[in-house]
């Protein structure tokens, strides 16, 4: 990626770590701390848990989206079993466990290049895959997708699909949004393709069902955040005086999480002290949701042209097709960086 680019994680000031983002979020008079640190080894398995509640329909609803579609979604690169030159690249892939459904109809696919944080999701998911699919090569990228990415050597060449499932676009303000989505664009080159799964604006009850379910996972989800300041920092967290909280902010279309403190008290990290009054909270993630035209409008204002779109029979869900503009006097950016 270039260097004109200038987005990150919100509130993960860029190249700094783990300890000094979160000494930083707290001393904030607002408190807060990037939802990039909810997936640790922890966190990336309490994430993978919460995909499996009744309650959480995102992951259904784009699970059938892509059983239904994923051949029109690969398109002109895999006709007539076509792919031997094509990678797929994917951005924050987890346990890819939605991209098998991928790669079960990409027999001749040459290379998938999953990027994630989360080292040990990304070596559980290769051991699988490769097993699985004995043809493909996997090359796991432990990066944070949202800053520059060395690509490895061998996707030089090829044609790139990218694949940004499971509405994490939405982690993103809509002006960070644009700025990844140009990022990816550059990195997948001219004529590549994106396939991004978004989560549609529709009645906040779902919402709130979703992000409040009553097994409680995603309240362990967001708690493992200060649980992991305890292990890796030091710190001294009580986790039962913290509550999880998740509303709908209607004007601001998206999903809000929280910790809110039950009460006065005061947290000691790294030899300082955070106090919090009762009902105080640190703000931990945002999820912000888009009508289809309103996406099509930001993959438009990063460069891409958008295409196709699809959607569940409820319309809870969408998948859209952007494409890069191919190379041409006046294109911007070329994927010549690696
Ligand atoms: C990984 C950002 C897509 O917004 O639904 C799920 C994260 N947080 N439950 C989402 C999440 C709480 C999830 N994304």
């Amino acid at each position: 990626m270039t260097n004109e680019i200038d987005f990150a994680w919100p509130f993960a000031p860029r190249g700094h770590g783990f300890a000094e983002d979160v000494l930083d979020g707290l001393s904030r008079s607002e408190k807060r701390l990037s939802c990039l640190y909810l997936y640790d080894a922890v966190g990336s398995d309490l994430f993978d848990e919460i995909t499996r509640l009744p309650d959480y329909y995102p992951t259904r609803a784009e699970t059938d989206i892509l059983s239904a579609h994923g051949e029109e979604m690969l398109g002109e690169e895999m006709l007539d079993g076509a792919g031997e030159d094509v990678a797929l690249v994917e951005f924050g892939s987890g346990s890819s466990r939605k991209t098998e459904i991928l790669l079960e109809r990409a027999p001749r696919l040459a290379l998938y290049a999953p990027i994630d944080v989360c080292g040990s999701a990304l070596e559980k998911a290769r051991v699988r895959l490769s097993a699985r699919f004995p043809h493909l090569r996997v090359t796991p990228i432990v990066a944070d997708f949202s800053q520059p990415v060395a690509l490895p050597e061998d996707l030089a060449g090829r044609r790139r699909i990218g694949f940004f499932p499971g509405s994490t676009i939405g982690n993103f303000a809509p002006d960070e949004a644009r700025g990844l989505l140009l990022a990816m664009r550059i990195l997948l080159g001219p004529g590549g393709r994106l396939i991004v799964g978004v989560d549609l604006k529709k009645e906040p009850s779902r919402f709130i069902a979703a992000y409040n379910d009553a097994h409680g996972v995603t309240a362990a989800f967001n708690l493992n955040l200060l649980a992991r300041i305890n292990r890796e920092l030091g710190g001294g967290f009580d986790l039962s005086g913290f509550g999880h909280q998740a509303i709908y902010d209607e004007r601001e279309g998206r999903v809000e999480m929280r910790l809110v403190s039950r009460r006065r008290q005061t947290a000691t990290i790294g030899g300082r002290d955070f106090a919090f009054s009762r009902g105080e909270a640190i703000h931990t993630e945002d999820c912000y949701k888009y009508a289809v035209d309103e996406f099509r409008a930001a993959a438009s204002g990063a460069g891409w042209a958008p295409g196709r779109v699809w959607t569940d029979a409820e319309a809870l869900f969408s998948v859209h097709e952007l494409r890069a503009p191919a190379a041409g006097p006046g294109a911007i950016g070329s994927a010549a960086s690696f």
